[in-house]
């Protein structure tokens, strides 16, 4: 069996490595059994404007909830990624921004991304933007994306990135949700030669958003835009006005910095809100330890910065840290499925982040667009989103690594803020398909469907016992909903949604989410947003929506349809039905398969039974388990007659 293979830590990347394996059961121990002692030592990574004495004060308890880190403590987190570095590195590139046109780069030193963060703090502070106030932020990967959200940090603001593959609808639910007065945009993204309207998409998520009242925009193209005046503002005109000079606001540790919204198993997604002090501790040590940064490194990770793993792994840990971190515009085949390792060679990156979705689809590009690029710079791979499947893994390996390079399987979550499950890569030896072992601090524990602790080898599903301080503390404006979400399905203990495997050495293989969430091409999509855009279309009565095995993106969308009475199932009202999806929520929803239903199986009480629904999908009917339950049994056979994924 492949995933039996075990890769022990090459000699070299030991020596050179922060931790060590002996270390690592060393820390890992201290962690456990005093986390205030080992917190209160790796709080200080950071500069506090006033040094905390508190370090963590947390319970799990429903009744009593509450998440605070080193919360007496007071800091700023862009003068932690940016005016702490400028005497001994304030030359040093801190963003290498590498265009979708493989013509175009820029580097921008840690002086320079000073600079434009302070002036843009300052046009913020012009629009009447302060401290608590929400900023949403849809941008491309360009680099004024990091500097609306230092800016944004800088000031004490809350930012809200909204990934720039969102539809207008999902934009302007996610501005109303935090009440945000501001967006900040560009008036195009490009991703692979196509250009994305993305102010035309602010003009339209704003008819609905009465109280945004400012959009600054980025001119990144010079595309054609609409311009409304007194609201719309270049980005640029703004910021030769402004002054440089803009001191950071002292902030509380517990203070607000980001919300990020998430799909969960609910129509409606979750503002995730993160706040200063434990993520950035959290999010500067994981990038340390999990990449085995030192300085001088060169760092990418190919992750947009609309998702957790842009906040924690392009923008917030590696520039507290004082890296080189690369932002890419483009995507993997543009102009061919060689650029990934071109933009390696051209930049000599030494550290490689990426997904699982993205490997499969290069592997199938075959290796010799790898193979004729020079990609000796690289010293350690990451995967991140999604498990990886061993086949994935051993290219990977083999073909981009050439087998010198060990590959950190990274497991977390928008929540968790940072990497929990993960090798360390001088550490721990590698077993392809498993995030390994936990991180510092980090208490996994596995348990049965009724919640009982499981010892040893087991399978079941994966909790958190404890705190770590790059958790979210709350959703945002709904406390009561960040409870029952996590803490009350296994009361006392973090739920996350995963089923997991633990084998004889204590590895996690993570076996995917256990709830109504689905995982597309490494992006988290709830089924029930996916349904609840069908039943806003006219001809449709009811949708159920599951997920399948997919070669290239992990899990597809199965789409299950009951059409309005009288109305006609055709081609082209199936293709209406997708496009329609994609308007509403965005590409990242678009549905693989859709089967009309004329009817779905539910029980006698009217709840649909999804177990069936996925079993038709996976086309793996012959044992549908016990349908006695049913209201009418034979609607399963029409949905197996007609189903769509026959392998
Ligand atoms: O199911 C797990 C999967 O992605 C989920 C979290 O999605 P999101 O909040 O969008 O964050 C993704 C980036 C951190 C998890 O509940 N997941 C993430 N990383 C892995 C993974 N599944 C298996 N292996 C991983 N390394």
């Amino acid at each position: 069996m492949l995933d039996d293979n075990r890769f022990p830590v090459p000699a070299d990347v030991r020596s050179r490595s922060w931790i060590d394996d002996e270390k690592y059961q060393e820390m890992y121990r201290q962690s456990i059994e005093d986390p205030e002692a080992f917190w209160e030592r790796e709080g200080m990574r950071l500069d506090w404007i006033k040094p905390y004495n508190n370090v963590k004060d947390v319970s799990f308890d429903a009744n009593d909830l509450h998440i605070r880190w080193f919360y007496d403590g007071t800091l700023n987190v862009s003068a932690n990624c940016l005016d702490r570095h400028l005497e001994t590195r304030g030359d040093q590139v801190a963003i290498i921004w590498e265009g979708d046109d493989p013509s175009e780069h820029r580097d921008v030193t840690y002086r320079e991304l000073h600079e434009e963060v302070c002036k843009f703090a300052n046009v913020l502070k012009g629009q009447g933007i302060g401290k608590g106030d929400r900023v949403t932020i849809y941008m491309p990967m360009i680099v004024e994306a990091t500097v609306a959200m230092l800016a944004c940090a800088r000031i004490g603001a809350v930012h809200s990135v909204v990934f720039g593959g969102f539809s207008p609808d999902a934009l302007a639910g996610r501005i109303n949700d935090c009440d945000s007065h501001a967006v900040i945009t560009s008036d195009e993204g490009v991703r692979g030669g196509k250009h994305i309207p993305l102010k035309a998409n602010v003009d339209e998520a704003l008819t609905h958003c009465p109280d945004c009242a400012t959009c600054i925009v980025v001119r990144h193209t010079g595309g054609d835009i609409q311009w409304v005046e007194g609201r719309d503002v270049w980005y640029h005109e703004a910021m030769e006005k402004a002054s440089a000079d803009c001191p950071p606001v002292e902030m509380q540790a517990e203070d607000p910095l980001f919300i990020l919204y998430t799909s969960g198993s609910t129509g409606q997604p979750k503002g995730v809100l993160h706040t200063s002090g434990g993520y950035l501790v959290y999010a500067a040590m994981t990038h340390q330890y999990v990449f085995d940064y030192h300085d001088g490194d060169i760092y990418w990770c190919t992750a947009d910065v609309g998702w957790i793993t842009g906040h924690s792994y392009i923008v917030y840990g590696p520039l507290a840290n004082g890296a080189t971190t690369l932002m890419f515009e483009g995507v993997p085949s543009y102009p061919d499925a060689s650029r990934f390792w071109q933009v390696c060679e051209k930049h000599k990156v030494n550290i490689f982040y990426t997904a699982p979705t993205a490997i499969r689809a290069l592997m199938r590009e075959g290796e010799e667009f790898v193979k004729r690029t020079d990609r000796s710079s690289i010293r350690l791979l990451g995967s991140v989103g999604e498990p990886i499947n061993p086949e994935a893994w051993s290219w990977y390996h083999k073909v981009v690594g050439d087998e010198r390079c060990p590959i950190v399987d990274t497991w977390w979550q928008t929540e968790t803020g940072g990497i929990l499950i993960t090798p360390l890569p001088g550490a721990t030896d590698l077993k392809p398909g498993s995030a390994t072992r936990p991180f510092f601090g980090v208490k996994p524990l596995m348990v049965d469907h009724d919640g009982n602790p499981l010892e040893g080898a087991c399978e079941g599903n994966l909790c958190m016992e404890d705190s770590w301080p790059g958790q979210m503390r709350t959703v945002y404006g709904d406390h009561e909903r960040f409870i029952q979400t996590y803490f009350t399905t296994y009361p006392g203990r973090y739920f996350t949604g995963d089923g997991a495997r633990r084998d004889e050495d204590g590895y996690y293989w993570i076996t995917g989410r256990v709830d109504d969430v689905i995982n597309v091409s490494g992006h988290r999509m709830g089924t029930a947003e996916v349904e609840s855009a069908l039943v806003a279309h006219e001809k449709v009565a009811e949708a159920a929506v599951v997920g399948y095995p997919h070669d290239l993106k992990g899990q597809g969308i199965y789409v299950y349809v009951t059409l309005k009475a009288g109305i006609e199932p055709t081609d082209g009202l199936r293709g209406e039905l997708v496009k329609w999806v994609r308007h509403e929520i965005g590409p990242i929803a678009t549905p693989d398969l859709l089967q009309w239903a004329p009817g779905l199986p539910k029980t006698r009480s009217g709840k649909i039974m999804r177990r069936i629904l996925r079993k038709i999908a996976e086309d793996d009917f012959g044992n549908l388990g016990d349908t006695s339950t049913l209201a009418d049994p034979a609607v399963v056979d029409d949905l197996i007659a007609h189903r769509m994924n026959r392998k």
